[in-house]
């Protein structure tokens, strides 16, 4: 049997033909899909039994509402295809082999599939098209797809998109029948890091060790249909400042700058600035007086934009993000203050979900427990979050830090010249389709070298491009290591206890450069063991933990340890020039065991009161070296 397999397979490698992806169902038509059932995952959440056939309801894009909108999140069908060349053999009008929940990674165990094999899929679903919608546009939304999608609707090619963090939306006017079933089958690739495949894929790895986890294959954001008229706006670039400046570039279906687009401020009800201004180029005007938006008061106000028959919801933030010297130090601020920054290194992995939450309470849930200790910020870690989870920052009351994920680590693969094209490609898409979200604060683009190329910077030009793309926030090039003076900061990364804009260092990181704000990227890391009840259970995994960099064999002494590691950033901040920290991290995750809390989220390794009590300390040494009139002791 086996080898009579291995011998056809060999045989089409030969003469070069493709296997068949829908095989099994060629000659069984009637052949039914494997039910939806989630499949065991090596480890739970209180979640993951609330998740249902109906998940993420939310409506997806926050700063870009339509009312007119039909979810196509639930159960779907899927079937594993063999190769790139199954994307030309469509399974058109055949039942895939199982059922499967989107949106889900299909390693997750809440996917109902839990392969370990996501190379290549076909996911399947039809839906209605209302004729109510007869005189619209069709618009087809993909939240985020893992990492390459060819769209077929009704048997015709809609659409592809590369790139698994980025929203993507297709008009499909053309392929649907109104009032009847249509029918929706996407093939997906994902090498992730497969053969010479060097793609943006952050912690993602086909062979999980220690920090480096299982991939998430697929569609693993919502989907869903929406109608808009003709001439739609297509996306919105939002900037309000702390002067009530609002900046405004209504981009629309139409590329002309001749239609009008008229833009709306709300606050509790009430209006308090209208505006109209060109379509596709910004326009400015100014709102008075505003409440500003600042982790300690996330003022919000609801914006709507319309254009010609089109009208969307929105909302700004009103603050500034800058860089200035205070007291000799260069520090980052916050509408004009200098603001210490503290954050966890957020992973966004879930045990049943991997990149996708159970749902949004999973997701808010990790928010609330760092905002509850009094973190003002969040590093998302070389991964892009649901548009909600940057809307649930901005209402929280979060910094977000937003790397660019990464693509292989270290300098083992390093980019050629057409991968390297595509990670810039990447690196612009991620800052113009989340550059509105009032609470991101800093672009990371490279994180520890990995993927960096060293003989010619390459981080300078990126710099330069993403500054361009957004002058309004700070740019963080290297986060860790390979740093050659590009970019805002000065960022260190060393475990287990920081070395914040100071005047010792590590070999691996360079030294403090007082022309940049002083950063620690990362540090803490430090783990403990809880129990089999609260690990991943999978062997390999279980068999890395001794990878850590530190293990306190009890919770009490790890609190102990926290508090020693967080008095020392607290010193670096009274002595050195130390803008911000990012403590290592907020969840464990699969083989690291160095959560504040368990991969499950269900136990809590914090003394709250202690935490408290040792942020609040960090941010009280920073007060102290917040205006001119301090004296600088260095
Ligand atoms: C998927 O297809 C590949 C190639 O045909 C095969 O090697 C693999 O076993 C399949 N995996 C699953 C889970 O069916
Ligand atoms: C408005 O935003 C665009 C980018 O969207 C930027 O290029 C431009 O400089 C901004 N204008 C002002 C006055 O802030
Ligand atoms: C508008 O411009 C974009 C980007 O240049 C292009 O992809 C798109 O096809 C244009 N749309 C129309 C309707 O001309
Ligand atoms: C914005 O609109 C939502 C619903 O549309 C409402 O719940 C919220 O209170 C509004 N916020 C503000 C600041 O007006
Ligand atoms: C502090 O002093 C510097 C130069 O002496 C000046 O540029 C800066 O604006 C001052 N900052 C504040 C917050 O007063
Ligand atoms: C960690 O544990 C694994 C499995 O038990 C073992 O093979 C390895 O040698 C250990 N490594 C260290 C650094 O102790
Ligand atoms: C962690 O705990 C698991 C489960 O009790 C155990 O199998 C493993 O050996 C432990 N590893 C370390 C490094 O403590």
């Amino acid at each position: 049997m086996f080898l009579a397999q291995s011998f056809v397979f060999s045989l089409l490698a030969i003469t070069g033909l493709a296997l068949p992806s829908n095989e099994g169902v060629k000659h069984n038509n009637m052949a039914r899909s494997t039910k939806y059932a989630p499949k065991e995952p090596p480890l739970t959440t209180p979640w993951t039994d609330k998740v249902g056939t109906k998940p993420w309801p939310e409506y997806p894009r926050p700063l870009l509402q339509r009312s007119d909108w039909k979810n196509l999140n639930g159960i779907w069908k899927y079937q594993n295809a063999s190769d790139l060349n199954a994307v030309d053999s469509p399974p058109f009008g055949k039942d895939l082999a199982q059922e499967v929940l989107i949106p889900s990674c299909i390693e997750s165990g809440l996917s109902g599939i839990q392969t370990d094999w996501g190379l290549y899929s076909w996911f399947s679903t039809s839906f209605d098209v209302s004729s109510e919608w007869k005189n619209d546009k069709v618009l087809l939304n993909f939240g985020a797809v893992d990492y390459e999608a060819t769209v077929f609707v009704n048997g015709q090619k809609a659409g592809f998109h590369r790139g698994g963090y980025y929203r993507f939306a297709l008009d499909v006017t053309e392929h649907v029948k109104f009032d009847q079933s249509n029918e929706l089958l996407v093939f997906v690739h994902d090498p992730t890091d497969d053969g010479d495949y060097v793609i943006p894929i952050g912690k993602q790895t086909l062979r999980p060790s220690h920090i480096f986890y299982t991939p998430c294959s697929g569609i693993w954001q919502s989907v869903w249909l929406e109608a808009a008229p003709t001439n739609y706006i297509t996306q919105l670039d939002l900037d309000a400042n702390m002067d009530g400046q609002v900046n405004v570039t209504v981009h629309s279906s139409a590329n002309g700058t001749s239609a009008q687009a008229k833009v709306t401020v709300h606050k509790d009800g009430k209006t308090v600035a209208t505006h109209e201004g060109p379509t596709n180029k910004p326009f400015q005007f100014t709102v008075s007086s505003p409440k500003l938006w600042s982790p300690d008061s996330p003022n919000l106000y609801n914006v709507t934009v319309s254009l010609d028959k089109d009208e969307v919801e929105s909302y700004i933030g009103f603050r500034t993000i800058s860089r200035g010297v205070i007291d000799g130090v260069e520090r980052p601020l916050l509408n004009g203050e200098f603001i210490f920054m503290f954050g966890t290194l957020d992973q966004g992995y879930w045990p049943d979900g991997l990149y996708t939450p159970p749902n949004h309470e999973a997701m808010v849930y990790d928010l609330k427990v760092l905002k509850d200790l009094g973190f003002n910020m969040v590093r998302k870690h070389i991964k892009v979050e649901t548009d909600l989870f940057y809307r649930a920052c901005d209402e929280i009351g979060l910094l977000v830090i937003q790397d660019m994920p990464s693509l292989r680590p270290l300098q083992s693969v390093l980019p050629d010249a057409k991968q390297q094209a595509e990670f810039a490609r990447q690196l612009d898409v991620l800052v113009n389709q989340f550059k509105s979200y009032p609470s991101i604060a800093i672009w990371v683009i490279y994180n520890e070298g990995w993927g960096q190329i060293t003989d010619t910077y390459p981080e300078f030009e990126l710099t330069d491009r993403v500054r361009q793309l957004d002058p309004t926030r700070l740019v963080d090039s290297t986060t860790g290591w390979v740093d050659h003076g590009a970019g805002d900061f000065s960022d260190n990364h060393h475990y287990a206890n920081p070395q914040c804009g100071t005047p010792f260092y590590s070999t691996a990181s360079s030294p403090y450069d007082p022309s940049r704000i002083g950063f620690q990227g990362e540090f803490g890391g430090i783990g403990n063991n809880v129990s089999i009840e609260h690990l991943w259970n999978n062997q390999a995994a279980i068999d890395t933990i001794n990878q850590t960099y530190e293990i306190d064999t009890t919770i009490e002494a790890w609190n102990y340890r926290s508090h020693l590691l967080l008095g020392e950033l607290e010193d670096q901040i009274r002595l050195f020039a130390c803008s911000g920290g990012v403590w290592t991290q907020t969840t464990d995750v699969e083989g690291e065991v160095n959560g504040l809390i368990t991969y499950d989220r269900r136990v809590s390794r914090v003394d709250e009161k202690q935490w408290k009590a040792d942020i609040q300390a960090l941010y009280d040494a920073a007060a102290a070296r917040s205006s001119n009139s301090t004296r600088d002791s260095l």
